[in-house]
Formats: structure tokens, sequence, C-alpha cells
């Protein structure tokens, strides 16, 4: 058995209001204890019980890991020439995509690998110890294949993304790729994939392309994601939520009925304001979706394309500012929000019982996340009580 304490937390976010105050169950002057990977206890710094490894907080904040529940990290080359000619006021479409698919079919396995274990070392340098990767640049059975392979080298938090936009040699013939997605596909991806996810969007999958797809993966035993209302207003997030998915992900573009099924029903809003950052979009009205009572994540959308991050600080610091979240709003989306997105309960959250997954803060509050961006606030990383850095971000 192995222990470690942190000691000495001068203001701990448990988001657990049983073990303290408000919803983020902020406690003072704190102490938590891991144990093989789990967390064994946490109480007031002065009574923490001995264990094997002592870290002095020093007075910091320390708050659950992040848990970016959406991310592409499985791709090869960039789309830096992309984003500037964006910046000169070009438009981002879903086109794009095609560039990163031509790159990702001719990069090796160990190229693809070395870049997917770089992005999730990245995001762990910025306090993410869970992250969702999707497949989604491969877009042949062989390609989708390798990419969910590797995806589950790096995080068991896996999707399917075969529908994410119909390749060049199926452009004349959309319905036959939507065929082979929801067959052969999903076929060789389901073993090794957690999730299912479509791009429901002009120029990528219909709605009944989309739900075809996603009840075939439902029929396999794989859980629900939806990239919905990103570029306009249209039917994902109904889709999503008929469905059963966790998940409705992007939400830039809803409308009121989409906002009252998303209030009724367990599918969570994950708003990626990094994307609305780096393609010129609105951002999504996070004030309205958290005043009609839906359930907000917050997460990095990685990718080469809409949104080259992996620091969930930064999206943070953006949907304080940007979209009307308070800091406890958006410190809770980015952590127990992208928790809920993945249906897992045991992460996003310190309290006895759950995974031992923390950062402590380079702060002495979380406030600090959004009001002094860009700065590196990340003091140390914590998974699975582990404080050395090897695992990932799992
Ligand atoms: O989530 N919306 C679709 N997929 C990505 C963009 C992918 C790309 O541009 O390469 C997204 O923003
Ligand atoms: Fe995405």
């Amino acid at each position: 058995m192995t222990s470690l304490l942190i000691d000495r937390i001068g203001l701990l976010v448990t988001n657990d209001p049983w073990t303290g105050a408000g919803p983020l169950g902020i406690l003072r002057n704190a102490a938590v204890l891991a144990e093989n990977g789990r967390i064994a206890w946490v109480g007031p710094s002065g009574e923490a019980p001995e264990a094997d490894e002592r870290v002095d907080a020093d007075g910091a904040c320390v708050l659950p890991g992040f848990v970016d529940s959406h991310s592409h990290l499985v791709f090869a080359g960039d789309r830096a020439a992309e984003f500037a000619a964006r910046m000169r006021g070009e438009e981002y479409s879903a086109g794009g995509i095609a560039s990163t698919v031509a790159a990702t079919r001719s990069a090796s396995d160990v190229v693809l690998t070395a870049n997917a274990e770089r992005l999730v070392a990245e995001a762990r340098a910025s306090g993410t110890t869970t992250i969702e990767v999707k497949s989604g640049y491969g877009l042949t059975v062989e390609d989708e294949e390798r990419s969910l392979r590797i995806a589950a080298s790096v995080t068991r938090e896996t999707t399917f993304l075969g529908a994410h936009v119909v390749p060049a040699e199926y452009r004349d013939d959309p319905d036959e790729y939507a065929k082979l997605v929801a067959g052969p596909m999903l076929d060789a991806c389901a073993p090794h994939a957690r999730w299912a996810d479509v791009f429901v969007e002009r120029g990528a999958f219909d709605a009944d392309a989309a739900e075809a797809i996603l009840r075939a993966a439902a029929a396999r035993g794989l859980g629900l994601r939806v990239h919905a209302n990103q570029l306009g207003p249209g039917p994902g997030v109904q889709l999503a939520v008929e469905l059963g998915a966790a998940s409705a992900d992007h939400c830039t573009y809803v409308s009121a009925r989409d906002l009252t099924a998303l209030s009724s029903s367990e599918t969570v809003a994950t708003l990626l304001p990094a994307a609305e950052f780096s393609t010129r979009a609105p951002y999504p009205d996070a004030r309205r979706m958290l005043d009609a009572g839906v359930t907000v994540a917050l997460a990095s959308d990685c990718n080469p394309g809409s949104s080259y991050t992996t620091n969930m600080p930064f999206c943070i610091a953006l949907a304080v500012r940007e979209m009307g979240m308070t800091c406890e709003e958006a410190v809770w989306a980015a952590t127990a929000g992208g928790a809920r997105a993945l249906r897992r309960s045991d992460v996003g959250w310190l309290t006895k019982g759950s995974k031992a997954d923390l950062t402590i803060l380079a702060a002495p509050s979380y406030l600090h996340l959004a009001y002094r961006p860009g700065t590196p606030l990340i003091r140390e990383v914590i998974s699975g009580g582990e404080r050395d850095g090897r695992r990932g971000a799992e």
C-alpha cells in the first residue's frame, strides 16, 4: 500500500457540497490523503494522518484534475496557414478537415502515436488528468481502426468518429459512406471505443444519417456523443437528447426548444470556447444555458483545425470572460462537468473514494485561472495518487 499526503492546502476545491462550502465544496487549511490511487481521507490540515510521502502545498489551491471530455488528438500535420487565412478574414468550414485526413492517412503509426502522446503530456502539464480522444481523421476502415488503437494507447475514453466528414472518394455517394460507417467501420472500431460521435452539420452528416449511425453504435454497446449546432442552427441537439447521448458538444447556435430539451435530459452541453476563439465564431451563450438549468461542461476540442490547444485554464478564462460564466461555474464545468459528460463518477471531485487525480496550483485560489490568463499556474499534477508524471491522462 502506498500513501501520499498533500498537506497545508490553503483552499481545496472538492466539488462535493457535503464535504465543503458552496457548489465547489470548498475547504480551507485542508489536507488530502491518497492511498492506492484513491482519496482515503479529506480534512483539516492539522489532523492529517501519517503517510509514506508528504507534499507541502504551502497555502496553495488544490482542485480536481481537469476532465477534458472532447479532443481529437490522433492526427498528423498542422493547419497554421489555414488559421492565418482565417485571421485575414476567411471563414471556417468543415472542408479543412480533408487536409488533415490526407496527412493522417499517410503518417505511420509511430508518428501518430508520438503526436498523441505529446499532446496528452501537454494537456497533463496544464492540469488535465482525464481526456477523451476521438478518431475521425482516418475515414477508411483501416485508418479509423488504427486511430482508435492509438487513442486507446493514451486514454480509456476513446470515441469512434468515422462520421466526421464524408471523405473525397465518397463525395458522389454520401449514403454509401454512412452505410460503411454504420457497418464494417463500426465493426472494426467498436472493440477499441467506449463512445461514438457524429458531426451533425451542413457539409457533414444530416439528422437521418447521424441517427442511423448512432443507433448502430448504441446497439454495439457504445455510449453516444454528438457534434451539435456548431456552425449554425440544426437538428444535432435534439437528436442527442432523443437518443440519450451523454453529451451534445459545441451548442454554439441553440434554440429555445434545444434548451428545453437539454434541461429536461441527462445530456450535458459541452462548450468548446477555444474553437470559437480560433474560428472567430460567436461564443455559445453559457449564461442562458445555465439559467435554463442545463448541465454545462467545458472542454478543449483540441484538433489542428478549429482549436489547437490542450489548455483547460485557457478555456476557463474564455468561458468566464466571453460566455457569462462565473469563475465557480467554469471551474466546476471543467472538472465535475467533464466527468458528467463522460458519465464518470470516479473523477471530477475530491472526496473519500474518488480517484486521486488533482492539481496543485501555483496560486492561492482557483479564481486565478481566469484572473491571470496565459500564465503558468500549474505547480504539480497528481494522477492516481502518483506524482512522477509517468501516467498519462486516462
Ligand atoms: O470539433 N467540428 C468538427 N470537428 C472539429 C474540427 C476538426 C477540424 O477542423 O479539423 C471540431 O471543431
Ligand atoms: Fe470536435
